[in-house]
């Protein structure tokens, strides 16, 4: 406390001013964020020397004010790395915490740091900061992901698999097309977050509370040394503006929903009714009862992990819902979703990137299945269709012939050939090898297509792509 300031009731907070009892006991923890925003304060930090730097620049600080200050806190942070720091509640919050370290440990001129400058436009600046150095290592997760996809899609390409609709046999597909579609959902989600991260990074310092500042201050300054692509426009949106938040849950939460159908598809695959993948043992776990088992619970836990994020952006948007300008206490409360939403999409990202790698495809198993669903029925119509018959005739002969497979136990390959042009004259010996497997995918060869020549086209051209990206 300066000696020339008389003592109040609220002595110890930074703005105690005019206060004339202490905050009640329960109301300081009820109205403190330390407990969860201290982990912005790397951020805080760096936005804090930015700030001092500009204001000497700008002649409100002294060059060496600027020094102490900057000195100051870069031992502050070194203490907080290093687990030294003593967090306070009745400090309220992360910049208030470190604020009045500064100044116990330099003396008045930590007081100074303040200048032109709110908490308003400084939480805006943190989470900013923050979300921008998580949504770059979110994407680095996104892109190993995605190569790992692309780099089994090509040594799957000719795995040959029962694609579904209705999750009923429909087609074979290539496994490596299955991957790539999943990398295509992945890449999509890649392309929503570099948008979002351009959008949010622009600065709201010099904001001040709401209306600007009197001082002459330099905002692109202070822009150009934290990394950002410019300055917010308006001092009122600066500070009141969550819309990134909003968007980076949004973006995560459909993220977590191309994860979670990926997860249900290999829970169903790794289970003994598919038994078309087995995933390592270390992604697994055992049952504590039955001894055989060997339970997906990485994909099992994606897969539920996917409903929080989209709970932190309903959260989000209904805390933003009606609130008036400019900033309100009301945004506190942006935090801890969004934490927890950055937190669970770079989990469950490196899970699967870890693990995706090590599938093991049984080719087999596969193959067997794609033959007993009739998947190459298509296949018999369009052949009768390059005999001349018209689809829709074409569609009820073979129709004729599944259901004869289907009481013979028999898929339409094992049918002899005499019963096969008794539902068409049309058909001849070279049926077969329209009704193989091989034969089915090969001759789906257009672009974006599964013949297993296109899938290792597609898997090569998307791992040129990824290997383009540059980190942020
Ligand atoms: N802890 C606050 C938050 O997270 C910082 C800003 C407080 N500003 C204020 N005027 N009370 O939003």
């Amino acid at each position: 406390m300066s000696q020339d300031n008389p003592k109040t009731p609220s002595q110890d907070k930074l703005w105690g001013g005019r206060f004339q009892e202490s905050t009640d006991a329960f109301v300081e923890r009820f109205t403190a964020s330390v407990t969860f925003d201290q982990r912005l304060y790397r951020q805080d930090i760096a936005g804090s020397i930015a700030h001092a730097r500009m204001l000497a620049e700008a002649g409100i600080l002294t060059a060496a004010e600027r020094d102490a200050i900057t000195g100051g806190l870069e031992a502050i942070r070194a203490d907080i790395d290093a687990g030294r720091f003593e967090w306070s509640v009745g400090l309220e919050d992360v910049h208030m915490n470190i604020e009045s370290e500064l100044t116990r440990r330099i003396g008045v001129t930590g007081k100074k740091l303040h200048t032109g400058r709110s908490r308003n436009d400084q939480v805006a600046t943190d989470i900013r900061l923050w979300l921008r150095d998580e949504i770059d290592v979110i994407a680095a997760e996104l892109t190993r992901l995605q190569s790992g996809l692309a780099t089994l899609a090509q040594q799957e390409a000719g795995t040959l698999m029962p694609g579904f609709t209705h999750l009923q046999t429909a087609q074979p597909v290539s496994f490596g097309h299955h991957l790539l579609a999943w990398n295509e959902m992945l890449d999509r989600d890649y392309s929503r977050l570099l948008d979002c991260r351009t959008r949010m990074n622009r600065s709201p310092l010099g904001a001040a509370a709401l209306a600007g500042t009197t001082y002459p201050i330099d905002r692109e300054l202070t822009a150009r040394l934290l990394g950002f692509d410019g300055i917010c426009r308006n001092s009122l949106d600066a500070v009141s503006d969550r819309d990134f938040a909003i968007e980076f849950c949004a973006v995560g939460s459909l993220l977590m929903v191309h994860l979670s159908r990926m997860a249900e598809e290999l829970v169903l695959w790794t289970s003994a009714q598919f038994n078309f993948i087995t995933l390592p043992d270390r992604f697994c776990t055992g049952s504590s009862i039955m001894p055989q088992k060997k339970n997906p619970d990485v994909p099992e836990l994606v897969r539920g992990k996917s409903g929080r994020v989209s709970g932190h952006l309903m959260g989000l948007l209904m805390l933003m819902k009606s609130q008036p300008l400019a900033y309100n206490k009301d945004n506190q409360e942006d935090k801890e979703p969004l934490f927890d939403a950055a937190d669970t999409v770079r989990d469950c990202l490196k899970a699967f990137a870890d693990m995706i790698p090590h599938i093991k495809a049984r080719p087999d198993v596969m193959r067997e299945a794609a033959l007993r669903g009739f998947s190459t029925a298509t296949d018999l119509a369009d052949y009768l269709v390059r005999k001349g018959i018209p689809f829709r005739d074409a569609h009820e002969i073979v129709g004729k012939a599944v259901a004869a497979g289907v009481a013979a136990n028999k898929d339409l390959s094992e049918l002899p050939l005499a019963t096969l042009q008794g539902f068409s004259d049309a058909i001849g010996e070279d049926v077969f090898s329209v009704l193989t497997l091989e034969g089915s995918v090969a001759a789906r060869a257009h672009a974006g297509g599964t013949a297993p020549e296109r899938v290792r086209e597609a898997a090569a051209a998307a791992l040129t792509q990824l290997a383009q990206r540059r980190p942020s």
